[in-house]
């Protein structure tokens, strides 16, 4: 009697689970759909992947570590925690694509009806959006070595442009994305500065750029698609400002050239508010072998009313965690972003879902962290070292730019000036700082 009961408890809740999921999970009809959409824009022929995640034998031989990664959510990286800003373009994976991966692997992988295999997606390895309007090409190819030190390398090209030109997308094309970690294009406010600089060094600048960006294009991370910005508010390439490409590279373990390339593609009406952007960073970095949390903060008063639009954020290999938040005049708090874990290797721009308006008297706040010691996965260091503020990828820095609008068109001259004096205040409490440290 209790033998027949359990029984048929135990056939009931085996129906629940399977029933729950949809029957047997195969490769074909489950599997395979979410590596199509999460994971074959890196993980397929001359993309950054190391590996093919395209067929059921990729994925077999893989299984198990397949589980670990999206468990983990080491894959597809995805860094800003949820429930802090809502972004677009979101790559991660939801709960039950998880336990989909993870229920398949634990059911043995089965391959399933070649019929269900949904068709893999199209990708477009050169020009996303068709050609560009204005192509601007690095003029000769940049080695990079087998071995050593991430390069972080300053192309400048000017435009040729002779009046100011509205765009809808820009993209950033390396020739080689094995070896092109990311890439941030700036505008040299100071109009031929850094352009001057290059040809000290040949066409190109090394580490410190020595110039004030004025402003920012959308730049290059991998398995980044080109996104189109809204209709109304285009970005603006002004004329006879260079384009001053960063490209940050980490050497493969075989000597590698790039030559990279960027398409503009043209809008036909100017925007209707300028964009501007906000930096927060501290250059105040001296952190001692050992030091597990190392802190740093920033801030800035808005002059004005100002509409968030996008947020980059920006530290270098021991980095640990970024948080970004906003503190409105009547002491209601909103989470911008916030990185747990962070890793130099996956910056993006995080677009912002719908644009957050802040009222005249915020205060955005920043906290960095950094991790000096051997737990830190990513210490270049073994055993740690003192690690200060620099240019070079095992040297440190700190930075977020928050990507946006002044409300009122009238309020930009305002917000550019306030915005100027944070950054002159940031470079003069650095300096302070660092003349302190040539007296230890
Ligand atoms: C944006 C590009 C990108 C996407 C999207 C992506 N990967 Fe990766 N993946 C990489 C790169 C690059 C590496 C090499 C390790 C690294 O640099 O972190 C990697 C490494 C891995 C590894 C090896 C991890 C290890 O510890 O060695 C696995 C497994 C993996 N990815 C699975 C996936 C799966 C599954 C997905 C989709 C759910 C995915 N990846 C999506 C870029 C990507």
């Amino acid at each position: 009697m209790l033998g027949r009961w359990l029984f048929i408890t135990m056939g009931s809740v085996w129906f629940l689970a399977s029933s729950a999921v949809g029957g047997e999970l195969t490769f074909t009809k489950d599997v395979a759909p979410i590596l199509y959409n999460h994971c074959t824009s890196c993980h397929r022929p001359n993309e950054v992947g190391p590996f093919n995640l395209i067929t059921y034998a990729d994925a077999k031989r893989r299984g198990r570590q397949l589980v670990e990664v999206t468990t983990r959510r080491v894959m597809p990286p995805w860094k800003p925690v949820k429930g802090h800003g809502q972004f677009l373009y979101d790559r991660s994976l939801s709960e039950e694509q998880i336990a989909i991966i993870q229920k398949w692997y634990e059911a043995g992988m089965p391959e399933g009806d070649a019929k269900d295999l949904p068709p893999l997606p199209k990708f477009t390895d050169g020009w996303h959006l068709g050609p560009p309007g204005l192509i601007l090409k690095v003029e000769k190819p940049f080695r990079i070595p087998a071995e050593g030190d991430d390069l972080y390398v300053h192309f400048v090209l000017p435009t040729g442009l002779t009046k100011d030109q509205p765009f809808r997308a820009v993209q950033v094309l390396p020739s080689n994305k094995r070896v092109a970690h990311h890439a941030v294009p700036m505008l040299d406010v100071h109009k031929g500065k850094a352009y001057e600089l290059a040809r000290k060094d040949g066409y190109y600048i090394r580490f410190d750029p020595g110039f004030l960006p004025r402003g920012f294009l959308p730049g290059y991370a991998p398995g980044m698609m080109t996104h189109e910005l809204p209709e109304d508010q285009p970005g603006v390439l002004p004329q006879g400002m260079d384009v001053v490409l960063q490209m940050h590279y980490h050497p493969t373990g075989k000597e590698e050239w790039d030559q990279p390339q960027i398409g503009i593609y043209f809008a036909d009406k100017p925007p209707k508010r300028n964009p501007s952007v906000i930096l927060l960073a501290n250059n105040e970095i001296d952190i001692p072998p050992g030091e597990r949390h190392y802190k740093r903060t920033d801030q800035f008063q808005l002059p004005v009313d100002y509409e968030i639009r996008s947020i980059f954020a920006h530290m270098h290999m021991i980095g640990k965690q970024v948080r970004v938040w906003a503190e409105l005049p009547d002491k209601t708090k909103r989470s911008l972003l916030y990185i747990d874990d962070w890793d130099y290797r996956w910056q993006d721009t995080y677009v912002y879902a719908k644009p957050l308006v802040l009222p005249r008297g915020t205060i955005i706040k920043a906290e960095f962290i950094w991790d000096n010691s051997e737990n830190h996965p990513r210490n270049p260091y073994s055993p740690p070292r003192r690690i200060r503020w620099g240019e070079r990828s095992t040297d440190e820095m700190s930075g977020i730019i928050i990507g946006g609008m002044t409300v009122k068109p009238n309020d930009e001259g305002w917000h550019w000036l306030a915005v100027l004096g944070h950054y002159f205040d940031i470079e003069r409490k650095a300096n302070a700082a660092k003349s302190k440290w040539k007296d230890n």
